[in-house]
């Protein structure tokens, strides 16, 4: 690998002042300087590529194997590391023909991204235009000006973003035992979660949480979705499905004409959004997050299973709440230390919507910015035990106030589920632990080494109840 000195060129083909066609800017400070092509090609490869093979908008199950085979995450972050040593606190370009691409490595500049979305750091970007576009074109994280503003008001104001509890916390509560006991009684007398059991039952949870008990068996509803996020993971490769996008939004209709109380669309029900507001694209979103939800639940169940003085804390906790309407603050714990271990939005990406000034340099507008999440979370240095699951670290602490802990991003654009995943997953976590104890059939290794492994492929895990 280059010296900073030697990487930091300003001038050339791909990805320099030059190659993107700054030369014009009359007195202009250079450019952030750009990464040498050998580590431009590192990074594609090593960390772009195999983040992109895992799936953005739904995993594909080959590819999460080949990733924990071969443990390219854990490489990835490494890769990272190498970055942050040749190049210091960045941002750096990475070389590309198609616009300047910066990458950020020191946690003041995630900070600072984050807190001045959307602008002049947009959550837009023409990436996640493309691929998002293929199931809910006017979703607020792809919208901007007032449009964004309505859109996100929307978001905040149905999911509580807020507040911890959400106002129908009890009843989604309530939800969640009732689909764990259908499913363990589903599973039968020697149960074995997997993730195929495990979802079914989770999205029966977030269908009626979302849509009411109406939409509970409309597992056509999530199929159809999940086809079309499987063509969002293709972005602008391949041409968007009208029909099948007009199939969805006819059936999430007929859902939200319900406006079912004690669901969200109860809550909608009672509101007036305007036009602009785009439900049904929101809904969409929400219906499509839940998965993600349910694979950090299915994870961080696995990691207490596999970790018997957590587990222990867990029991203890469901054991003395009697309450349905108290906190669950140690699983909801395990959920945020699940998220540090293994983000389910492993990038976040803004562009720029005009020219930004940075210690090294400026970004031109319309320059893209890419966050690698898992480096900062695994960060030796912040983290003494970065590669442990040590939910302990998240009692009583804001997560707000530990940067960079971003699994839900930050600032103005932070996930507006913040709160509503940890009640959900660990309401429905809840359910399970004050029935079973659980162990880990698969995968029989996971903290053998001290260190847990960069992926943790939920598709394989098998956990036993007893
Ligand atoms: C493990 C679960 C989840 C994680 C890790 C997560 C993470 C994130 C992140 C990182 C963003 C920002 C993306 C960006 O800036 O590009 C985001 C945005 C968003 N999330 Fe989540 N999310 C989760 C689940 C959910 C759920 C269940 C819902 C809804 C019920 C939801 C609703 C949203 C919405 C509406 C946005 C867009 C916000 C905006 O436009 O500013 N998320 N989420």
């Amino acid at each position: 690998m280059a010296a900073p000195t030697e990487a930091a060129g300003r001038t050339g083909m791909w990805g320099t002042a030059r190659g993107h066609g700054l030369q014009g800017l009359s007195n202009a400070r250079a450019t952030v300087p750009a990464m040498t092509l050998r580590d431009s090609f590192g990074f594609w490869l090593k960390v772009a590529l195999p983040t992109w093979n895992k799936g953005i908008l739904i995993r594909r199950r080959s590819m999460v194997r080949v990733s924990a085979g071969l443990d390219l995450d854990n490489a990835a972050v490494a890769r990272m590391q190498a970055l942050r040593e040749a190049y210091g606190d960045g941002p750096v370009l990475i070389r590309n023909p198609i616009r300047p691409q910066a990458l950020l490595l020191a946690s003041s500049d995630v900070q600072r991204v984050l807190n001045q979305t959307p602008d002049p750091f947009s959550p837009a970007s023409s990436e996640k235009r493309a691929a998002l576009a293929h199931f809910e074109p006017h979703v607020s994280l792809i919208s901007a000006g007032p449009e964004r503003a309505e859109r996100r008001a929307f978001n905040d104001q149905v999911l509580d973003s807020a507040r911890p509890m959400h106002r129908l916390a009890d009843g989604f509560r309530a939800c969640a035992e009732q689909e764990v006991e259908a499913l363990l009684h589903d599973i039968g007398p020697a149960p074995e979660l997997t993730w195929a059991n495990f979802i079914e039952a989770w999205s029966r949870m977030a269908r009626r949480i979302i849509l009411g008990d109406g939409a509970r068996d409309d597992r056509a509803l999530t199929d159809l979705l999940a086809r079309l996020r499987g063509r969002a993971n293709w972005a602008f490769m391949v041409p968007k499905r009208r029909g099948a996008l007009e199939a969805l939004q006819a059936r999430l209709s007929t859902h939200l004409a319900r406006g079912e109380p004690g669901s969200l669309a109860g809550l909608i029900a009672t509101m007036r959004p305007g036009a602009a507001a785009a439900i049904a694209d929101q809904v969409t979103h929400w219906l499509f997050a839940m998965e993600p939800a349910g694979i950090t639940a299915m994870r961080a169940l696995t990691l207490l299973a596999a970790h018997p003085a957590e587990a222990e804390k867990a029991q203890a906790e469901v054991s003395v709440i009697d309450n349905p309407g108290s906190d669950l603050p140690y699983l909801r714990a395990c959920i945020l230390e699940t998220l540090r271990l293994y983000p389910t939005t492993p990038v976040i990406l803004r562009q720029t919507t005009q020219e930004t000034a940075w210690s090294n340099g400026t970004l031109p507008s319309g320059s893209g910015i890419l966050i690698f999440v898992p480096y900062f979370q695994r960060e030796e240095q912040r983290y003494p035990d970065a590669h442990r699951f040590r939910p302990i670290t998240w009692l009583g602490l804001d997560p707000a106030h530990a940067t960079p802990f971003i699994p839900f991003s930050g600032g103005p654009g932070i996930c507006p589920a913040h709160n509503l995943v940890p009640l959900l997953a660990a309401s429905f976590l809840a359910a399970i632990v004050r029935r079973y104890r659980v162990a880990v059939h698969q995968p029989v290794d996971l903290v053998s080494s001290g260190r847990l492994p960069g992926t943790l492929d939920h598709f394989r895990v098998r956990l036993g109840l007893g």
